[in-house]
């Protein structure tokens, strides 16, 4: 266990939430020196040989309640295989989604997060081997939400995070700036034009309720030079989703 310097949050060994798997140290850190020292959690994996489904059983949830579920996975060549799995990954029963790093590249990191009102007091993260190499994992994280937040998950919905970007930001804000400890990656365009402001930006109390996005965040943005210039935003919508239970 260890306190994460960038959010002071504690990471713990995951040795009393699964009893399957083995654990190995990456052999190829991230080629990006920042990437290591700013996600530790990815210098090392557990890995899921000869089984169909492995899973992780989260407790203590509170039933009914929402939270954010976060899996995170470095490959780093552990196995010395050289050869990046596909294998997929469910919330319980639900499918979440097929892990399949697109370039074959062995420091390639990868996350994924869903928001979703957990029906009971435990959930299991499973991962399942579909013939395309040895499932792993590096980390991962269960946030709990208020609420109200997100009323578009609920318990027969939940939402998959497509992108969060903190638009004109120069750094990718979490905790504690985030209270649900939300990546928000900074996106700024060279045609386009950083603004901000030092003041709090405080937001109607309907709309906090909803997104809470924190005020650092909506201290910056970006605006065109003139008139003539737009501003051109593209983003790729995943097709996986999870399922309502049956
Ligand atoms: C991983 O590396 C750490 C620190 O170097 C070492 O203490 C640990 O035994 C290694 N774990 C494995 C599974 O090789
Ligand atoms: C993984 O991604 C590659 C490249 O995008 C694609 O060709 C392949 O069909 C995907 N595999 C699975 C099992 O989804
Ligand atoms: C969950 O949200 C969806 C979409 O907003 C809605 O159609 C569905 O009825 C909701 N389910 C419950 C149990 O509230």
């Amino acid at each position: 266990s260890y306190v994460d310097e960038l959010t002071k949050l504690r990471y713990t060994t995951d040795a009393g939430f699964t009893d399957a798997g083995s654990n190995h140290n990456v052999s190829i850190r991230h080629t990006n020196p920042e990437y290591t020292k700013r996600y530790p959690q990815a210098e090392n994996v557990r890995s899921f040989p000869g089984a169909v489904r492995s899973c992780y059983t989260l407790r203590p949830i509170v039933s009914g309640s929402k939270y954010l579920l976060r899996a995170s996975f470095m490959y780093g060549n552990y196995d010395g295989l050289n050869m990046i799995p596909v294998f997929d990954l469910y919330l319980g029963v639900n499918f979440w989604m097929t892990v399949n790093f697109s370039k074959d590249d062995p420091d390639l990191a990868f996350y994924s997060e869903v928001i979703t009102v957990l029906p009971e007091d435990s959930v299991q993260v499973c991962l399942v081997d579909t013939g395309l190499g040895t499932p792993f994992i590096s980390w991962l994280e269960l946030r709990p939400l208020k609420n109200t937040l997100y009323p578009q998950a609920n318990v027969t919905q939940a939402l998959a995070l497509s992108r969060r970007w903190n638009f004109g930001g120069d750094r990718m804000i979490r905790y504690p700036e985030d209270p649900y400890d939300r990546p928000w990656f900074p996106w700024n365009d060279p045609g386009s034009l950083q603004i901000s402001t030092e003041q709090k930006v405080e937001r109607d109390e309907s709309t906090r309720e909803i997104f809470h996005a924190p005020s650092v965040v909506m201290q910056t943005a970006i605006t065109t030079p003139n008139v003539s210039t737009d501003i051109e935003f593209g983003y790729n919508v995943r097709t996986d989703h999870v399922y309502p239970k049956p």
